[in-house]
């Protein structure tokens, strides 16, 4: 079966063909960060224009990179929610049209799950079940994964999401959007243990989280620095690495956790913030240490991509999956509401 995929739910359009025997024919992806650089976030309105813009003629590149014409593509999956919803509507609607057009089903996907399934794209995948850390720019949760498809809620941040925090923490020590890969780069030229952040709900049972007193902690820090003697680069990297610091071991300490309370071996870890070196590393000395094994994608498919979408749409789609003609674009959509793979 060949999937077209179109990913629209926030600054980022891409479009991919994914066959379940040739593998990943076409991945393509416009990134918008530039033109919402300057506003230091996304602009919804902005996102939505563009991605009119840019969608249609990345689905006719796709086709011809990957050597197909409509007639060879069996379905389209989009991404359907969580995500801003004017972005939503421009890759549903798009699916919906070309899908009746073409005369194939089309199919609504949880960008969560995208992310979740990316992993499966790699050389090693990992073998269900397995406990996952989705961590992006708006979700930290803990899942439980039973099988394809059925997914238990574990814990969650309470407040902002991981990425959330590491783009706000940016904007504060006045690096650009987004903030991630910035303090990431920075905190390599930090000096360790100079500043030593809380590990937010870490000495509480449970496997929620939470990260806006961290983004406090990390103000009032900046603001003491600035008015005692003023800020200097130094004392930036050396921020961001506490920070850094503080974000990776808060989350590794609730992994570990959580594979001890479900007795499972395999953790995988997804969304954007699983492209951080320093939080993969942390996590790969944790699962050797419990003799439990570590998944993630290519740092391009730990960030939003059409590659994941078209991937999990070809899951569903092959399991005779599919929808009638409403367009579907939900802002928030509970993952566990989802139906099984099979
Ligand atoms: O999954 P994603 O591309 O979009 C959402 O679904 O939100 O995640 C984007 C988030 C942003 O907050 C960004 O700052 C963060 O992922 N991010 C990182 C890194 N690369 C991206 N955070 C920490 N370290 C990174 N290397
Ligand atoms: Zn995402």
């Amino acid at each position: 079966m060949r999937v077209l995929g179109i990913e629209t739910s926030c600054d980022e359009t891409g479009v991919a063909i994914f066959d379940s025997e040739k593998g990943l024919l076409a991945d393509l992806l416009y990134s918008q960060v530039s033109m919402h650089a300057e506003y230091g976030g996304v602009v919804p309105e902005l996102a939505s224009r563009d991605h009119i813009r840019k969608t249609l003629p990345m689905i006719r590149e796709a086709l011809r990179v990957s050597d197909s014409s409509p007639g060879d593509v069996d379905g389209i999956a989009y991404t359907a929610g969580p995500g801003l919803i004017g972005a939503l509507l421009v890759g549903a609607s798009i699916a919906k049209s070309l899908g009746l057009a073409w005369g194939i089903p089309s199919i609504g996907i949880h960008h969560m799950e995208g992310h979740l399934l990316a992993p499966m794209l790699e050389n090693d995948p990992p073998d269900y079940p397995f406990v996952a850390l989705l961590v992006s720019g708006g979700h930290t949760q803990l899942i439980s994964v039973e099988s394809p498809g059925c997914y238990e809620l574990l814990g969650e941040s309470r407040d902002d999401a991981a990425g959330e925090a590491f783009d706000k923490a940016a904007k504060m020590l006045g690096l650009g959007y987004p903030g991630g890969p910035l303090i990431a780069e920075l905190a390599n030229q930090g000096q360790k243990d100079r500043f030593v952040f809380p590990r937010p709900m870490t000495d509480r049972p449970g496997l929620d989280l939470s990260f806006s007193g961290l983004k406090t902690y990390t103000l009032n820090t900046i603001l003491d620095l600035t008015e005692k003697s003023g800020i200097t680069n130094q004392d930036k990297a050396d921020i961001a690495l506490a920070f850094q610091t503080a974000v990776v071991e808060t989350l590794t300490i609730k992994c570990q956790r959580a594979l001890r309370q479900s007795g499972l071996s395999s953790l995988v870890i997804a969304g954007g913030v699983s492209a951080n070196l320093a939080l993969r590393a942390a996590l790969q000395s944790m699962t050797d240490s419990l003799s439990a094994r570590l998944f993630y994608a290519r740092a391009a498919f730990c960030t939003d991509n059409g590659a994941m979408i078209a991937y999990a749409g070809c899951q569903r789609l092959s399991a005779g999956q599919s929808e009638d003609l409403v367009i579907n674009a939900r802002p928030r959509w509970p993952m566990d509401t989802l139906q099984p793979i099979k």
